[in-house]
Formats: C-alpha cells, structure tokens, sequence
C-alpha cells in the first residue's frame, strides 16, 4: 500500500512519523522540520496542504527608495546575493522615482464549447449582460460595497483545433485585493445561467494572469555627474542587446524580476502569477522585449523606464494570513495595492538599472563574490564560526571554491 494514501488526513505527528521512517531522518532532522519560525505550523495549514514544516529564506529591507516623494525601505525575499545591495544602491544613485499604478482592473474568462448558433447566442448573452453581472456581483456583496465587482462582459469567439468557442471575459474591479478569489468564483457564479443561454458547456472559467489593465509605472533619473557617462554608454549598449536579442532580453527581464518577486514574497503576494503576467506582457502583441526602457535626456542624464502589469494585493490570501507578510507591509508602510504596485514597480527598475551598470563595467561577479564565499564556506563545511574567516581567505586570494574551502578548513582547525 502506498504510505503516502490519505497523507493529508493525517495529523501533523503522523505525518512526520511517517516521513521520518520513509526518509530515514534522524532525530536531529526531524528537529530541524518541525523548527516553528514566525509561520507556526497551524498557520502553515491553513495556507496549503500535507504540511512537514516550513521553509525559511533571508528577509532584507532595500534601502533608499524615494517614490514620489515617499520615503520607503522595502522588505525583500530572496536567496541571492546582492539583489537587495544592488536594489538599494541603485536607488541611492537615483534622484527618485516617480510611479503611477492604473486600477486594480482584472480579467475572468468563461469558456463555452458546443454552442450551434454563435452568432446568435452572443446577442444573447450581451442582452442579458445586466442581469448576468448583477447575479455575479451577488457573491461578493463586501467587493461591490467598496465600489468593486463586475464592471462589464465582453464576448469573443475563437476558433480552436476543437471547434469554435464563445469566450466570455468579465471585466472586474477587485480594489485592493490580488483577485484571483473574487474573479473566479465571479466566473464560476454564471456557469449554469450561460449554459441556458448559450445551449452549450460552459468548461473553462478562470482569472486570466496577463493583467493589461493593470499596469504599474515608474520612472527614474539617474544623473550623467553622479554615475558617469561612460556608465550611461555601456547601460544604454546593455539595454539594446535585450532589445534585439531574445536570449539577453530574457536575463534582462529575470533581473528585473529579481527585486519584484523578492518584495512579492515578503508581502505575501501570487510571485507566480506575477511572473506569469511580466513575461507574457513582455511579448503581448509585440516580440518578447524587455520591460524596462532607457534613454538619454536633453542634459545626457540616463532616464530609466518600466511598465509592467502587477496584480497584487493588500488584503485576502497569504497577505492576512502569514504573520510575516503583514509584518513586511507594515514596515514598508504600504496600505494600498497601487501603493504595493507602485513599489514593486520601482524595485525592479533597480535591480534592472543595477544589472546593467554590473554587467557592462566592471562585472557581476565582483559584488557578488563575498557573499558566494560564504555559501561555499559552508558548503564546503565550515561550521558558523568559521564561515566568515573562510569567506574572506578565499576572497583575499581570489580562489573560490569547495575544495580550497575544505583546505582552509582544516588548516583552521
Ligand atoms: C542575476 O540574477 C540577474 C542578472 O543576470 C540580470 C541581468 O543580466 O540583467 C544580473
């Protein structure tokens, strides 16, 4: 019998007595799992299934970031090196960001196969468009109250390799919510109504992620007296092989998402749906093309540009549930998910503008290079007294690798 059947039925002690005799854990590792960090376990559950444990990553604060006319530091999640140095650094050198965010305007998508007269059954379905969102907007009477909900329908039809379908897009205000939640069930509430319509099957009815109308922008000056002009040259070539480029525009973008995501996870927010919609607007009735833009003004100061679609939010899902993610917003003082938007907006223009000023002078790998020694230092074994004077050996004499590590190891030992 497979151990695993029903594991979600099981109580967090079973489950791990069971993991530990399938893995063969020691007591020491199963202490390790069962640490409680700032998410207890009971937390961890209700966020998602067959807990073991949960899982820690470094949190930082980037610092610097003037948005219009704000002060903010700005909570960031991530593994990497440098990501929160470069996002602070980049910052400072900046005169400050201007950003905008658009309303939290998303899209659900209703599929519906098998209907015999299309044409006639999108008059249909637009005659009864009223009452349609009205039944819709009956779900979430706290959304329409704040002045959300379905705002409008609008019916296409695609043609498939399965025939042609009738696509029904509600066009929803979810305010300061991410809205998957609301859109779908908004879409799932019409499944039987549009079924009479349509004498069809409704199948598919789901949020869609490429968020177009909800886009966020920011803006930046970084002037040619305080990073050079020189710099401004090799940031401006760097940016123009993404554009014609599709295998650095991809690493561009990845860039960019760096301090987008790490500000996500913080604030508990869809990272995947993010990077979803950022990927697919960077090629949205376009080649795949970078998100961000730069360009010289008049005086020869590099501007910096980036326009991204964001569907975030402050309230529902992991925001309110994991301590830690309110925590985040808290510190960054944020309470609105333009606000957020805006923010994230911001960050991974600079890790963008960060990027490529590393990459086109002197290197990445130069910044990244004390922290990489540390994860070596530990790979190689170095237990936490040792892992800075390790570290900085390697460092010193420029040969960073597990097996020097390992030397110096036992030298020090
Ligand atoms: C590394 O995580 C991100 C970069 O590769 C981005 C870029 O190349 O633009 C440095």
């Amino acid at each position: 019998m497979d151990p695993f059947s029903k594991f979600y039925e099981k109580t967090y002690e079973e489950r791990i007595k069971l993991l530990k005799d399938y893995a063969k854990l020691s007591d020491d590792e199963i202490a390790l799992l069962a640490k409680e960090t700032n998410l207890s376990i009971k937390t961890a559950e209700c966020l998602s299934e067959n807990i073991i444990g949960t899982f820690s990553m470094p949190l930082g604060i980037a610092t610097h970031f003037v948005i219009n006319g704000k002060n903010y530091i700005l909570p960031m999640v991530i593994e990497e090196p440098s990501v929160v140095a470069a996002a602070s650094n980049a910052a400072k050198l900046s005169e400050g960001f201007l950003a905008s965010a658009d309303d939290s305007i998303m899209f659900g998508q209703i599929q519906i196969v098998g209907v015999k007269d299309i044409k006639k059954t999108i008059s249909e379905i637009k005659k009864n468009q009223k009452n349609l969102i009205n039944k819709a907007n009956s779900k979430d009477s706290v959304l329409v109250s704040l002045g959300g909900g379905v705002k409008d329908v609008k019916i296409r039809k695609i043609s498939t390799d399965r025939g042609e379908h009738i696509i029904v897009n509600l066009i929803v205000d979810v305010k300061d919510a991410m809205g998957a939640n609301a859109v779908n069930s908004f879409c799932e509430s019409l499944k039987e109504d549009l079924e009479k319509i349509s004498g069809g099957k409704v199948r598919a009815r789901i949020i869609s992620n490429l968020c177009v109308a909800r886009l966020a922008k920011a803006k930046a000056v970084w002037l040619k007296e305080k990073i050079g002009e020189e710099t401004i040259e090799a940031i401006l070539d760097a940016y123009h092989f993404a554009k014609k480029d599709q295998f650095r525009c991809t690493t561009h973008n990845k860039g960019i998402m760096n301090g987008i995501d790490a500000l996500a996870i913080a604030t508990g927010q869809d990272f995947r749906a993010i990077e979803a919609s950022a990927h697919s607007y960077a090629a949205f009735k376009r080649k795949y093309s970078p998100l961000t833009k730069y360009y010289k003004d008049n005086a020869g100061n590099l501007i910096g540009e980036i326009e991204i679609p964001l569907a975030v939010g402050v309230v529902g899902g992991a925001v309110r549930t994991n301590p830690l993610a309110k925590l985040c917003l808290k510190i960054a003082n944020i309470s609105s998910a333009k606000e957020l938007a805006m923010s994230m907006a911001c960050v991974g223009l600079a890790n963008n503008f960060a990027a490529l000023k590393a990459l086109s002078t002197e290197g990445i790998q130069k910044g990244h290079m004390r922290l990489h020694a540390k994860n070596i230092a530990i790979t190689a074994g170095a237990s936490e007294d040792l892992v800075d004077k390790v570290a900085e050996i390697m460092v010193k004499e420029n040969n960073i690798c597990v097996a020097r590590a390992k030397e110096i190891i036992s030298e020090l030992k």
